[in-house]
C-alpha cells in the first residue's frame, strides 16, 4: 500500500503545505509566501509571521489536498516540521498537523527542517546514495552532513558565527537590495566581475567550520571607505566578489569533507543552493575530484512542505513516530533517529 503524506511547513515565512507519495512523488506542493508582508520591515517579523501562517494554514491544506485530487480520506500519515525556526509559526503548523492526525487517527512524524531540506535531494528523479556528505545552507545553518544511511546524521562542520544565506542577506541589505537579498544579490553579482580579494575564513588545518564574519565585516569596510573617498562604487563588483568569496570556501570545504571521509556522493540543500553560480562552482570542484554531485530542483532548495513529506517516509518506514507531545523548538540539534536495521537503500 502507498503512504499518502500530508506534510507541513510553517518554520518561518512561509505556508507550505505538500502532499508526498512514498516519499518520492510529489503530488502537491503549495507555498504561500509572506515576502511582501515582511518586505517593508527588512526581515522577519516573528508575531506577524505567525498571525500570517494562522490565517493560511486551512486555506493552504485544502489548495494541497485539491491540487493532489484527494480527500483527507486518503491521507495516511501527517508530517510537520517541529524546529528550528520561529516558535509562533512552527506552532501553528503543528497544532494543525496534530489536529488532522488526532481527528483522522493518523500516525504523526516530526520532521527536524535541516533534515527536510537534506532530503530534497531524495526527490531527485535519481535520489543519491549512502554514504553521502551535505552542505546545507540557508538563512540560518552552515553546515556539513555526513549521512551513511537514512536517519543517521554526524555534523562535520558548521558556521562558528553567521550562516551563509545571512550574510548574503546582511550585504544586501548595505547593497539596498529587497528582502530576502540573497536571489537579488545573486542577480546583481552576474552583472559585475569578481575583482575585489575579499578574505576567505579558512580557520585552523582540518577544520570543516566556516566563519562568514571577517568577509561581512570586509565588504561593510570596503563600502565605508569608498564612500568616505568619495570613490564610484560598483555594486555589481562588491556583489559579484563578495559572493565569490563565500562560494570558493563552501566548495572547497564540501570537496574536503568528501575527501576526508572517503565519500563520493555530495549534496547540496538550503535556500542559498539555489545560488546558480554556487551550484555551478559545485559541480565544477565535484566533477574535477570525481565525485558525483546532486542538486535538489531549484523550487525544492527554499523552504517547502514537499522536502517533509520526503523526510517523513523514511522514518515512517522505520516506525519513528512522534507522539502528542511533540513540541515546537525554536532550537533544536539534528540528531539520527536511525535505528539500526541495515536499511541504507535509497
Ligand atoms: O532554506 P531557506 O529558504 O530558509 C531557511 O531555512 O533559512 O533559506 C533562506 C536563505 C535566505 O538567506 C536567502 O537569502 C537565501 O536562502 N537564498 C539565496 C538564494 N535564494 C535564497 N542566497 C543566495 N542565492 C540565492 N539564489
Ligand atoms: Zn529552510
Amino acid at each position: 500500500m502507498s503512504e499518502i503524506i500530508l506534510s507541513i511547513e510553517t518554520s518561518c515565512d512561509e505556508t507550505s503545505v505538500a502532499v508526498v507519495v512514498d516519499g518520492r512523488e510529489v503530488l502537491s506542493n503549495i507555498i504561500a509566501s509572506q515576502v511582501d508582508v515582511h518586505q517593508v520591515f527588512g526581515g522577519v517579523v516573528p508575531e506577524i509571521a505567525s498571525r500570517e501562517h494562522l490565517g493560511h494554514i486551512s486555506f493552504v491544506v485544502d489548495q494541497a489536498l485539491t491540487a493532489a485530487r484527494l480527500s483527507l480520506s486518503d491521507i495516511t500519515a501527517v508530517a510537520v516540521t517541529h524546529g528550528p525556526g520561529l516558535v509562533g509559526s512552527l506552532l501553528v503548523g503543528l497544532c494543525y498537523a496534530k489536529g488532522v492526525a488526532y481527528g483522522r487517527r493518523l500516525p504523526l512524524f516530526g520532521v527536524h527542517h535541516l533534515e527536510g531540506h537534506l532530503y530534497a535531494n531524495f526527490l531527485l528523479p535519481t535520489p543519491p546514495t549512502f554514504p553521502l556528505v551535505c552542505l546545507v545552507v540557508s538563512g540560518g545553518h552552515t553546515d556539513i552532513i555526513y549521512m551513511e544511511r537514512h536517519g543517521h546524521f554526524r555534523l562535520l562542520g558548521r558556521t562558528r558565527d553567521d550562516a551563509a544565506g545571512e550574510a548574503f542577506d546582511k550585504i544586501a541589505r548595505v547593497l539596498n537590495l529587497p528582502y530576502p537579498g540573497g536571489p537579488h544579490l545573486e542577480r546583481l553579482a552576474a552583472t559585475g566581475a569578481p575583482t575585489i580579494p575579499f578574505p576567505r575564513a579558512r580557520l585552523e588545518m582540518g577544520s570543516l567550520d566556516f566563519s562568514f564574519s571577517g568577509l561581512k565585516s570586509a565588504v561593510l569596510n570596503h563600502i565605508h571607505n569608498s564612500q568616505q573617498r568619495g570613490e564610484e562604487l560598483s555594486p555589481a563588483v562588491v556583489a559579484a566578489s563578495f559572493q565569490a568569496a563565500v562560494i570558493e570556501v563552501l566548495v572547497e570545504k564540501l570537496i574536503e569533507a568528501a575527501l576526508t571521509t572517503g565519500v563520493r556522493n555530495l549534496c547540496l540543500a538550503g535556500g542559498v543552493s539555489a545560488n546558480r553560480a554556487l551550484r555551478s562552482a559545485m559541480a565544477e570542484g565535484a566533477g574535477e575530484n570525481n565525485l558525483r554531485l546532486f542538486l535538489p530542483d531549484l523550487g525544492l532548495c527554499t523552504d517547502n512542505a514537499a522536502m517533509i513529506g520526503a523526510a517523513a517516509y523514511y522514518r515512517l518506514r522505520s516506525g519513528a513516530t512522534a507522539d502528542f507531545h511533540l513540541n515546537a523548538h525554536a532550537v533544536l540539534p539534528l540528531t539520527s533517529w536511525a535505528v539500526d536495521n541495515g536499511d541504507n537503500s535509497s
